[in-house]
């Protein structure tokens, strides 16, 4: 008698808590409401970036028609407002609710981390900084121009100390193998792809120069930017002004 009464409080118990269970498990294959950025150290420089414009001359078509890689650059400086559009269009927030970007990312798990190393940048030190996109600002890793060291660490590719600026992209793979496995190694490479294919087009609305750049040694990218220990470095674009 007793067990049946134990059998029967068990069952109300779990009718009565299904609900619950049902809503925990749907919230776990929803993307985060913020990005999953590590926390700053405090006393970490910051500097606001202008808000990105988003509109141009330049269509679609006509940046597809045009993209090339680049490697000649003049010895301008870019803008504070060229950088933040640049960073925008790799992995600006579009709806920020949910936290989604301008690239897609598996199951919004958004693994990438994106990286400014700046040479001559108007009104920036040169240093490295990381780009919070929820923030929409630069935080500073180190200061220094290591244009030169990044190049030597990409086997010499001298355009990397001549352009004005690097865009790093670096991922955190757990964040998307933690929820598809293996599987989400080649998710985190195509989402590298997307972010470059945007800043590619971002470029020539800019009338900027680029080129993806995959050939270096990982670990000396990722001392000399100082990366976390769980980030791997993926690709180093530098960007400048051309003639
Ligand atoms: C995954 C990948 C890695 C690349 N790595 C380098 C590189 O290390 N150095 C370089 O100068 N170009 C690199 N490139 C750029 C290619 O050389 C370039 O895309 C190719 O020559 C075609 O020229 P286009 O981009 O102007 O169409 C890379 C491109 C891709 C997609």
């Amino acid at each position: 008698m007793r067990s049946s009464t134990n059998r029967l409080s068990l069952k109300l118990l779990l009718l009565a808590i299904a609900p619950a269970l049902l809503v925990l498990a749907v919230a776990a294959d929803c993307p985060p409401a913020t990005e999953p950025t590590p926390t700053p150290p405090t006393n970490t420089t910051t500097l606001p970036l202008p808000e990105p414009r988003f509109d141009s001359d330049v269509s679609v078509e006509q940046a597809l028609l045009q993209r090339r890689s680049v490697r000649d650059y003049t010895d301008a400086p870019l803008t504070l407002d060229e950088i933040s559009q640049l960073l925008w269009a790799a992995q600006g927030i579009t709806e920020p609710t949910r936290g989604f970007r301008t690239s897609p990312s598996a199951g919004a798990t958004y693994p990438l981390e994106t990286y400014l190393v700046a040479g001559t940048v108007e009104a920036v030190s040169a240093g490295v900084y990381r780009y919070d996109p929820a923030e929409n600002k630069l935080m500073e890793v180190r200061d220094g121009d290591i244009r030169a060291e990044l190049a030597s660490a990409a086997l010499g590719q001298r355009f990397i100390e001549e352009a004005a600026i690097s865009i790093v992209l670096s991922a955190v793979y757990e964040r998307t193998t933690n929820r598809y496995g293996d599987r989400g190694i080649r998710y985190v490479h195509m989402e590298a792809g997307h972010a470059a294919q945007n800043l590619y087009l971002q470029a020539v609305a800019l009338d900027l120069g680029m080129v993806v750049v995959g050939a270096f040694h990982d670990d000396q990218v990722g001392n000399i930017l100082r990366l976390p220990g769980e980030e791997r470095p993926l690709y180093i674009i530098p960007v400048g002004r051309t003639d």
